[in-house]
């Protein structure tokens, strides 16, 4: 599990996969191999060095190059474009001659360089052994004296075998409605995803998965991927008329260009990829171990149960209030509580007071340390909402600075939900934002923050910044992670969620300085069944905040609204003084359960053993590391009877080992649970949490 050097190339191995790349004879730096790890170097493949199709189609539009670049005779969708200060448009890259490439066990690092142009592009590789994953970035450096424009700069090609027809799923969705999984096949010609809002988006996330149209869930080759990025991006998926096909990922390259001024580099976000053949669950789980582990900032975090005032209050905020549910939410067993918006400087509605980070004096007339320690005095840590990026033009900061915002002079200012953005590329802004934050949080002991972000963009200018204006969707993203990064550099106790209306900013860029991500606003517990699938196929559940509300009270027990948010971290956003005596007597018993098992919930192997948004009977399972123990929810919505509900397979036991399940006389060994399968009795609209253990 190494990087190892091979003739005209190197090898990078994980635990289970192979991944090799090698220059051609042409000089082009060639992809290999990607997939199951081969035992013997000599294996690997040579880079190909194809001779080309008549005129139309050169050798190099044919070599499936690591990192093509827009130039010459090839029309593959190109990593890198860029134009030269004396207009010219083409790129020739070859290894560098000056610059040997260097490799340690983890990290390997090329150098291309232009044949003509001062222009270097460094390629970077590390490997994740043990997650099989593969990370990508790349960095670009004029070492000239002129500026070069850079207008696509990606952060990979990944490409996989050649020759085969393959199938790809990604998610979509929409605000209330996010992570909808979608699977559909490739064909010739170029499938798009991006987001062009700023945020990553509710509408697709920057996450792909390829199979042969042969993977299930347990089983069969897949090649998986995701950008660790917040802003603008963009993922192609190719197929070219030579049947090979690539994924390209990266920043969006639409309105986007950047001035490479003289000496300067310019760095990408990774891209993470994988393989293997245990389905759709195993790049799960990859994933879910490697965010668990790696991406995080703070690792194996036991999350804790909260309560979350915002559907239950709204805007109307007050220490009486907050206490009275804080009351009930700590007599349940309530960890943490979160009071959400309203509680600032002249917020009654959502049309005014984002920007004025101070309590409100109409409604916390001594401040919000009263309300903490009461809380505190409870048993429970206090969080606070904020929506930093954001401005009400009815808002001292507004009236202050209303040149903070983006905007074109010349245009409207379009308002979403009554609020502008924040230019929060501008150092000041930031400064000013960290400063308020800071203050904020070093006189008050609060040790969660929810951070929101409900709009997206529009009029993207920055009229006062000097060069080249589309570099505002980068620079953006640059300024909320400087900003989010210090923050929580000086307060490391404080626990952050990242929300932006729900789901619209869930990736592997926002998960190194938010410990967990608001999933969706839709609480109904028959769509969050589905929402929280496609979530989980990216991100672990120790990230995915899960409230038990109110919606479909009438409609949906209480039980089966808590199974559906203890399948992440449980939270709990319902009215608490309109639950009756025995709804908080039996939220205080499924709460104390959740903590007995959430061990294996947030930091287990996820197995999803049948599809809520295929099934209106579906399951899922968690398995402990060790395999000693496992919990299974499942869950009935609505089927007409009379039905047989079909055999759960279990998954990830220890097939030789016996375990007894909740409720079932027999004892069985893990392969008859996984292979025989277990019968679930439910009713419509009723669940069941079955724990399991090895005896
Ligand atoms: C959108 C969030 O997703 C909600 O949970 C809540 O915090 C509101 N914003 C508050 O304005």
């Amino acid at each position: 599990m190494t990087i190892r050097a091979i003739p005209q190339g190197w090898v990078l191995e994980t635990r289970t996969t192979g991944y090799a790349l090698g220059v051609n004879d042409a000089g082009r730096l060639s992809h290999r191999y990607w997939g199951v790890r081969l035992p013997y170097l000599e294996d690997y493949p040579l880079a190909a060095n194809p001779a080309g199709w008549a005129s139309f189609n050169g050798p190099t539009h044919l070599t499936p190059e690591e990192y093509p670049a827009y130039g010459g005779i090839s029309y593959i969708d190109p990593c890198l474009k860029v134009t030269f200060a004396d207009g010219v448009r083409d790129l020739v890259l070859q290894i560098d001659p000056a610059q040997q490439a260097s490799f340690s066990q983890t990290e390997l690092t090329i150098h291309l360089c232009d044949t003509y142009y001062p222009l270097l592009v460094t390629l970077h590789y590390r490997v994740h052994a043990e997650y099989d994953l593969i990370e990508r970035w790349v960095t670009l450096h004029n070492l000239s004296e002129q500026n070069i424009t850079v207008e696509r700069v990606l952060s990979a090609q990944w490409h996989l075998p050649g020759h085969e027809k393959y199938h790809l799923t990604h998610v979509n969705g929409r605000w209330l409605d996010e992570f909808h999984l979608l699977r559909e096949p490739l064909v010739q010609g170029i499938k798009v995803l991006e987001s062009r809002r700023l945020t990553t988006s509710h509408h697709h996330n920057p996450w792909f998965t390829l199979d042969r149209n042969t993977a299930d869930e347990q089983r069969g080759e897949v090649w998986f991927g995701v950008l660790a990025w917040s802003g603008n991006w963009r993922i192609s998926a190719e197929v070219t008329e030579f049947a090979s096909t690539r994924v390209n990922i990266g920043l969006n390259d639409w309105d986007f260009a950047w001035n490479l001024a003289a000496k300067q580099s310019f760095t990408t976000p990774s891209s993470y990829a994988g393989y293997t053949d245990e389905g759709f669950g195993g790049a799960s789980r990859r994933l879910h171990d490697f965010v668990r582990t790696t991406v995080v900032p703070n690792p194996h975090l036991t999350h804790k149960v909260l309560y979350n005032s915002w559907e239950a209050t709204l805007f109307d905020v007050n220490e009486h209030a907050q206490l009275e549910l804080a009351r009930l939410a700590a007599e349940m067993g309530v960890e943490l509580f979160v009071m959400d918006d309203g509680w600032f400087h002249g917020r009654t509605l959502d049309n005014a007071g984002l920007g004025d980070w101070w309590p409100d004096k109409q409604k916390f007339p001594q401040g919000l340390t009263p309300l903490i320690q009461g809380v505190n005095a409870l048993g429970m840590d206090f969080g606070l909402w904020l929506e930093p990026e954001m401005v009400n033009p009815d808002s001292d900061l507004y009236r202050a600075h209303p040149d903070w915002v983006l905007h074109f002079p010349t245009r409207a200012r379009t308002e979403g939900r009554n609020q502008l953005i924040l230019n929060i590329a501008r150092p000041d802004v930031q400064d000013y934002l960290i400063s308020l934050i800071d203050r904020l949080l070093s006189e008050h002991t609060i040790t969660f923050i929810k951070w929101d972000m409900n709009r997206n963009v529009s009029e993207p200018g920055w009229p006062e910044a000097e060069g080249e204006p589309r570099e505002i969707w980068v620079r953006y993203v640059q300024g909320l992670y400087h900003i989010w990064h210090t923050l929580r550099t000086r307060h490391p106790g404080v626990i952050w969620q990242s929300c932006s209306g729900g789901g619209g900013r869930a990736d592997f860029g926002i998960l190194r300085e938010a410990d967990q991500i608001w999933v969706s606003d839709n609480t109904e517990a028959t769509a969050r069944l589905a929402i929280q699938e496609g979530f989980s196929h990216i991100f672990p559940p120790s990230t995915m905040e899960a409230w038990v509300t109110d919606a479909s009270e009438h409609l949906i027990s209480l039980e089966f609204r808590f199974h559906v948010s203890m399948c992440g971290v449980l939270g709990i956003g319902g009215h608490l003084l309109r639950w009756s005596e025995r709804e908080r007597a039996e939220a205080k018993r499924l709460i104390a359960q959740y903590k007995e098992i959430r061990s294996t919930i947030q930091s287990g192997d996820l197995y999803r053993l049948r599809s809520p948004q295929h099934h209106p009977f579906s399951a899922i399972q968690y398995v402990s590391k060790d395999r000693s123990e496992a919990v299974l929810f499942a869950f009935r919505t609505y089927i007409p009877d009379p039905v047989e509900l079909p055999p759960l397979y279990l998954c990830g036991l220890d097939p030789d080992a016996r375990y007894r399940i909740d409720g079932v006389d027999d004892v069985r060994s893990g392969q008859a649970w996984m292979h025989a399968g277990l019968r679930v009795g439910l009713n419509n609209f009723q669940s069941s949490l079955l724990r399991v253990w090895r005896v």
